[in-house]
């Protein structure tokens, strides 16, 4: 499936304080140099946010991880449990159309969404409520066909009773999900076989369903208050602590966005607000990463290379020519006083290390991706394998 950017797109994208908070407890599970491994929970996040992911949105979860834009825009746009354009205000089904649900009446299905949602795929319900999608097999194949709506299962489903499941949803119920012609779990439809002792003071759905029916809400979307249980150590000091580097530089940031996004919060259910996002990224995402280098400049290990109070009369080298940097990383490059290629060619062990120490939110990438070596290619008017493809537009 060819999946693309929306043609509409909103101006900006800002966390709601609560998600703030929430993204950066994740990014602190990681050890530093390694944030980028937090892009699939923040994306998730922001989608669980807004209903689905925009651009600003990719590009603003990539700004907080030090990624650059292409590389969280290739997460976004491999797995489909991104929505890439808006989707039903109340919800998304995604129906299961591969082999075991094909033959056991995926298309009856996908012909009752026809009917009652909208005739062709993420095409918006006429209330705006719904929207649907075909999808590949979610792995429920023993309870075939089946739709996944919202967070869960509904399984073993007929024609009739999914349209049932699409009318409670649309008078504000939410159907239990799990298997839908009266089996517990997966067991054959005549009953167990086997393991029949476990049969009796087992719950009233299983595992899955059973939360689902706990939580009280399939469709409701995340609002926050999973923050203490998913992150403990950011206020406890607990076990799990990361490291002091990675908290002070995830610290900051969640100061910072809160501020702007203080008088405009989102809903208490993290819904969209559109005067959330009218703050936008841009300004508050440059600060955090000018600021915190100036400070930390005396304190770090290694030597400061010398440095440059604005670029050269030519004007400053495209520093995005060297693989890893971005155009955040450039511009707190120039904050630092490296404008030129020559500048990097000439760092020394002691002086990489120095800077590796002072990039807040991109620590250790000079080393990571050796900008020296490429730096001395590219200041002596050579290509690298890296800045051919930038200069072709192979690269974001
Ligand atoms: S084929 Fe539908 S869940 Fe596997």
């Amino acid at each position: 499936m060819l999946r693309r950017l929306y043609h509409q797109q909103p101006e900006s994208f800002a966390f709601s304080p609560a998600n703030q908070a929430w993204a950066e407890g994740q990014i602190s599970k990681y050890p530093e140099g390694r944030q980028a491994s937090a892009i699939i929970p923040l994306l998730w996040r922001a989608q669980e946010q807004e209903g689905w992911l925009s651009r600003p949105a990719i590009e603003h979860v990539a700004d907080m991880l030090g990624m650059d834009y292409i590389r969280a825009l290739e997460v976004a746009t491999f797995y489909f449990m991104f929505q890439l354009q808006p989707v039903g205000s109340v919800a998304h089904f995604q129906i299961c159309g591969t082999t075991t649900c094909m033959i056991c009446g995926a298309e009856d299905l996908i012909a009752v969404c026809k009917d009652k949602i909208a005739p062709k795929a993420f095409e918006l319900s006429a209330d705006g409520k719904f929207s649907w999608e075909e999808v590949e097999c979610l792995g429920a194949c023993a309870n075939a066909p089946m739709a996944q709506i919202g967070k869960d299962y509904y399984e073993d489903l007929t024609a009739a009773r999914f349209a049932e499941i699409i009318d409670e949803l649309a008078a504000g119920k939410v159907p239990v999900p799990g298997p839908q012609n009266g089996r517990y779990a997966a067991e054959p439809k005549s009953g167990l076989t086997s393991l029949q002792e476990f049969d009796s003071g087992r719950a009233q759905y299983n595992a899955s369903a059973q939360a689902a029916v706990d939580i009280g809400d399939t469709v409701k979307r995340i609002d926050g208050t999973e923050v203490p249980l998913l992150t403990p150590w950011r206020d406890k000091g607990a076990m799990h602590k990361p490291a002091p580097s990675a908290v002070k530089q995830n610290a900051e940031p969640v100061a910072i966005v809160t501020k702007v996004a203080a008088g405009t919060p989102a809903d208490a259910t993290g819904a969209t607000k559109a005067e959330a996002q009218a703050k936008s990224t841009a300004k508050p995402d440059a600060e955090p990463a000018a600021k915190p280098a100036k400070a930390a400049a005396e304190a770090a290990p290694g030597k400061k290379p010398e440095v440059l109070s604005a670029a050269r009369e030519s004007g400053p080298d495209d520093l995005k020519m060297i693989k890893g940097v971005g155009p955040k990383l450039e511009q707190l490059l120039h904050s630092m006083g490296f404008y030129h290629f020559d500048q990097i060619a000439k760092w020394t062990e002691e002086e990489i290390s120095w800077v590796d120490q002072n990039l807040e939110g991109f620590k250790g990438r000079v080393s990571r991706d050796n900008w020296v070596e490429q730096a001395k290619l590219l200041a002596d008017g050579k290509e690298t394998e890296f800045s051919a493809r930038a200069k072709k537009g192979g690269v974001y």
